[in-house]
């Protein structure tokens, strides 16, 4: 397995990190046609939000021809339920920048059968990607989108039950353990490593220690994100605090 060096953008504060992420992808998006991008929810993107709004918010001709991709979903909410990452998303940026609901390609969270919904995810990708730009942010323990520590590097979009940390840090989103669903979808491991660019973000020094061992410690199934080290094309904004 050929290993590569990502790109490795350091930031010194929080201003910081979200203006070069923010810089970084806009300029990448602006030279695609119909851009297929993902973006993740959680704590870390909301900076880059922030300022892709207040800097780009009336560019309506490049966000109305972005193609949204969601990365990860919860399984068994309502449509209209605010939990769903894709409604999340459409509050802090896909409804305020203007991107068409019919460009935001999503996971059924109440599909008959969650199964066939992800191999229907992983079909449309095959037939309209590849993914142009994947942004990430990085799981406390190691996760990227909602891959697992122990998930396979070969993994398409799937059904997967959420590791206990991992329920127990979206906890704090939506006021205790009992609100996080136990199952999610997420974009496979093999789905993401055809994304034609990666943009991994990390912020703060709770993620120092995952990063390190993502960047500097063995590949393997223990840190899904220590994956990405396969892959070419790479590029992770830090900020100082997430530096070991
Ligand atoms: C969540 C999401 C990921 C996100 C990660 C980090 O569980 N599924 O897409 O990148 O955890 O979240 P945070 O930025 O809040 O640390």
């Amino acid at each position: 397995m050929a290993e590569y060096k990502p790109v490795i953008i350091q930031t010194n504060s929080e201003t910081e990190f979200a203006d070069k992420a923010a810089q970084l992808l806009w300029e990448q998006l602006v030279e695609l046609d119909e851009p297929l991008v993902t973006l993740p929810t959680g704590s870390t993107p909301a900076g880059l939000y922030q300022v892709l709004l207040e800097r780009y918010g009336d560019q309506s001709n490049i966000w109305e021809q972005i193609r949204y991709l969601a990365l990860d979903e919860y399984i068994g909410l309502p449509e209209d339920d605010r939990r769903l990452f894709q409604n999340w998303l459409a509050r802090d940026i896909l409804d305020p920048a203007g991107v068409p609901a019919r460009r935001r390609i999503t996971f059924n969270s109440m599909a008959d059968n969650p199964a066939q919904e992800a191999d229907a995810m992983e079909d449309w990708i095959a037939e309209n990607g590849p993914i142009d730009i994947a942004v990430l942010g990085l799981g406390g323990n190691g996760h990227i989108a909602f891959n697992e520590p122990g998930c396979s590097f070969d993994s398409a979009a799937r059904v997967i039950t959420l590791a206990p940390e991992t329920r127990q840090a979206n906890a704090a989103y939506w006021g205790g353990l009992e609100h996080v669903p136990e199952q999610a979808y997420t974009l496979g491991l093999k789905t993401l490593a055809r994304a034609k660019q990666i943009l991994l973000l990390v912020s703060g020094a709770h993620k120092a220690d995952i990063l390190d061992r993502t960047l500097n410690g063995p590949i393997s199934q223990d840190v899904p994100a220590s994956f990405l080290r396969t892959m070419p094309n790479v590029t992770v904004i830090m900020d100082d605090a997430a530096k070991k």
